[in-house]
């Protein structure tokens, strides 16, 4: 360590007791944002807890990369350890990289070309159940299309409509359980007869049930079908040993989790986007009609739909799901000037990142077209929606893969506007999800047919 090194300074605005937990509560995503006013790593008290924010893009990609054995992922983590296995987003050290190494298979682009399939199947079967006029609750509809897709590839087939449900309501419960853990100063009331932890031992036995008949059924199956589950029980450590049923459980329950809200999310965002841009929206139109002239969808489509996979890039820059990711240094570091010790909790905000006036230009506004060849792009780390280094997010061509598929899919047949007196604002929960989004559904062609009639 130099001698320039030195403590982050303090974000203004501290309180005695309970630090920055006011603007926390009152306006993260605003207070995230003006931190990078404060310093390239500035210090935050949440409650007692020093917590500091890493504001600088260079030192982000720093600590994700360069540095990124300094650090294990955060308490955050520690409570996500899920049926006793420590999946993929959980793992550390040499475990993480074994299990990334294992899992990498599944994530090729062959192989994600080879889900393009049933991607668009689960598609259309959910858009066949809208009709026209009937107002949508959007980010509810995307979830259920995301779910369905991941479910879809890792089962080989969707489960009826009703046990995916269960299911997915289940991993909700887990994921809220294990971050209500996390945060919460004592554990001793985890394993007291609460409502909460009732709802938990459910929610756990509802999955080992569910999932452990789908893992049950595939290890005797003569002809197991090629997807996620056959892959995960095909898959050795280095000493040959399979995972066991608790292994392949916890990986396949963080795989839903991982897997479909962020995808929801940013769809959601998608098309609230396209319905108060009209002249992008007939542009996209156009572009689907052209590539697609009618027919199913397939892997082939993709690289053609230039202007769809923009707005996929523009909508994961304006509304990245993540409003914070979290680090713990496991020895001292050093970030720039900024000196920490051991043990020293780290976050960085890819929505704050994304929306960095001195990265983009008006940031603010939502422009796919920014993305064009011929336009400068931002700087090496500037737009990192899936994160950097070694823990980037396994499932990125998974995403890019759905979301153009459902873009183009909900673009070939409908319009959605916003229902009368919609207002979306951004709540940063788990995710950085729409407020409310109701939008009516209007079969495309309809309006245009009615005028011409
Ligand atoms: C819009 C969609 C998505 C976004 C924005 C997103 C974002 C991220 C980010 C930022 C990370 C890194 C977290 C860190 O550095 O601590 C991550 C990790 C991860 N994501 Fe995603 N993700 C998305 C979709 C998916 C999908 C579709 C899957 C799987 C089907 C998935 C599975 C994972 C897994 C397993 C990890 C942990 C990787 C590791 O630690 O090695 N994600 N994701």
């Amino acid at each position: 360590m130099t001698a320039d090194a030195t403590t982050p300074p303090y974000a203004p605005g501290r309180l005695p007791v309970v630090g920055h937990v006011m603007p926390l509560l009152r306006n993260r995503l605003a207070f995230m944002q003006q931190l990078r006013g404060h310093g390239d790593v500035v210090q935050i008290r949440v409650g007692p807890r020093p917590v500091f924010v890493v504001n600088a893009p260079e030192l982000i990609w720093e600590m994700l990369t360069a540095q990124s054995a300094n650090f294990g992922k955060g308490r955050l983590f520690d409570k996500l350890r899920l049926f006793g296995g420590s999946p993929l987003p959980v793992a550390e050290g040499q475990q993480h990289l074994q299990r990334r190494r294992l899992m990498q298979p599944a994530f090729h682009r062959e192989r994600i070309n080879s889900y393009i399939d049933m991607m668009s199947t689960t598609a259309e079967t959910a858009l066949r159940s809208w009709e026209h006029g009937a107002r949508l609750d959007v980010l509810n509809e995307m979830q259920l299309m995301t779910q369905g897709v991941v479910m879809s590839v890792l089962f080989s087939s969707e489960p009826e409509r009703g046990p995916a449900q269960s299911i997915m309501n289940s991993v909700d419960t887990v994921f809220q359980a294990a971050i209500r853990r996390a945060v919460a100063p004592v554990s001793a009331w985890e394993n007291l007869p609460l409502p909460g932890n009732r709802r938990l031992r459910a929610a756990n036995a509802l999955l080992r049930r569910t999932v452990g008949d789908i893992v049950a059924d595939r290890r005797t199956d003569p002809e197991p079908p090629d997807d996620l589950v056959s892959l995960l029980l095909d898959t050795r450590d280095e000493d040959g040993r399979p995972l066991d049923d608790e292994e392949i459980l916890s990986e396949i329950t963080a795989l839903l989790a991982a897997g479909s809200e962020t995808t929801a999310v940013t769809m959601a965002w998608l098309l609230h986007e396209l319905g108060r841009n009209p002249d992008l929206e007939e542009r996209l139109h156009q572009e689907v009609d052209t590539v697609l002239a009618g027919g199913r969808l397939t892997a082939d489509h993709l690289p053609r739909l230039v202007l769809t996979r923009r707005l996929v890039t523009e909508t994961l820059r304006l509304h990245n799901p993540g409003w914070i990711v979290t680090r713990q240094a496991t020895v001292p570091v050093r970030l720039g000037t900024a000196l920490l010790p051991a043990g020293a909790d780290l976050v960085w905000s890819p929505y704050a990142l994304h929306r960095d006036p001195g990265l983009y230009h008006d940031p603010l506004r939502f422009d796919p077209d920014r993305w064009l060849p011929d336009r400068p792009q931002p700087a090496r780390g500037a737009y990192i929606p899936f994160g950097a280094g070694k823990r980037m997010c396994i499932g990125d061509g998974f995403t890019w893969a759905e979301a153009t598929v459902l873009t183009a899919l909900v673009a070939s047949r409908w319009t959605l506007r916003h229902a009368p007196g919609t207002t979306v604002r951004p709540v940063p929960a788990i995710t950085v999800h729409p407020s409310s989004l109701h939008m009516i559904a209007e079969a495309r062609g309809t309006a245009a047919a009615r005028e011409a009639a």
